[in-house]
């Protein structure tokens, strides 16, 4: 059976109902650390755990990469996933946190979804078929200007007690930019770019599956997808999405 986007929806909106059954129910929300400041809930593995299971009854030609789980053997043609991107933000009550889905076959992502339950807001994106927002096509800003835009970033580098970190970075662009968020879901920000609510996102030391589904929601509504010396291309180590169109001057403070 092919993978379409409704499909896709289907599952990953049952996933959300998993999420939203243990956001409702903080008080009793199993919390543990896998790192210094890099929290793990209980809710990342029973939607990571749900999603492995229905991709695999539905596809099961397809491997598995989750942020909780790791890989499974098949990789070359595989889904990606983030259960809960924005952990800490879930945990706190926050409604700011996603759950990521991509599917890329041979090393180039052809599906990807990014829902965020506690918002109901489900963006997604086929290749050469556009973006997607709650069902209507969406496209990046058309903002030219820096000094008048809206940034986003994250600090993933200070969990990872980068030398070489975002403050320095973040100090200067704010100095030049309007606005400046930090919303605390990589995966989300990069569809609040696609969707032109931000007008670019940059962040350090993320990984593949923080980033895999928003990038390709990016492309497909008209944005880039660089590393931070505007190479094109997916590097969750330095990545930068724009729309384009501040991407010039934004290069220059990276
Ligand atoms: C985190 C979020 C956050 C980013 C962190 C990520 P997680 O994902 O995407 O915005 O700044 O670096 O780790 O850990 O909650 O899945
Ligand atoms: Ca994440
Ligand atoms: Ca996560």
């Amino acid at each position: 059976m092919p993978v379409t986007l409704n499909i896709l929806e289907n599952i990953v909106r049952l996933a959300g109902e998993i999420a939203l059954s243990h956001f409702n129910d903080l008080q009793n929300l199993e919390i543990s650390q896998k790192s210094p400041r890099d929290f793990v809930t209980a809710a990342d593995v029973a939607v990571e755990k749900f999603l492995q299971k229905e991709l695999a009854d539905k596809y099961p030609e397809y491997g598995f990469w989750g942020e909780e789980s790791g890989k499974t053997e098949y990789q070359d043609q595989r889904w990606i996933v983030d259960p809960i991107d924005g952990t800490h933000s879930f945990a706190k009550g926050q409604y700011f946190w996603s759950i990521s889905v991509a599917l890329e076959i041979d090393g180039e992502l052809i599906i990807g979804a990014v829902f965020a339950p506690a918002l109901d807001d489900y963006y997604c994106a086929q290749k050469d078929k556009g973006a997607f927002k709650n069902g209507k096509k969406i496209s990046v800003s058309n903002e030219l200007d820096l000094a008048n835009s809206m940034v986003g970033t994250g600090f993933a580098c200070l969990r990872s007690y980068l030398e070489e970190n975002n403050l320095e970075r973040f100090g200067r662009i704010a100095q030049r930019t309007t606005g400046q968020r930090r919303f605390g879901s990589a995966a989300m920000d990069m569809c609040l770019v696609a969707d032109g609510q931000i007008d670019a996102f940059w962040e350090q030391e993320l990984n593949l599956y923080d980033i895999a589904a928003g990038a390709l929601i990016v492309l497909e509504a008209g944005g880039t997808v660089t590393d931070f010396k505007g190479n094109n291309g997916i590097f969750p180590k330095q990545i930068l999405a724009s729309n384009g169109g501040i991407l010039k001057e934004l290069l220059t403070l990276m």
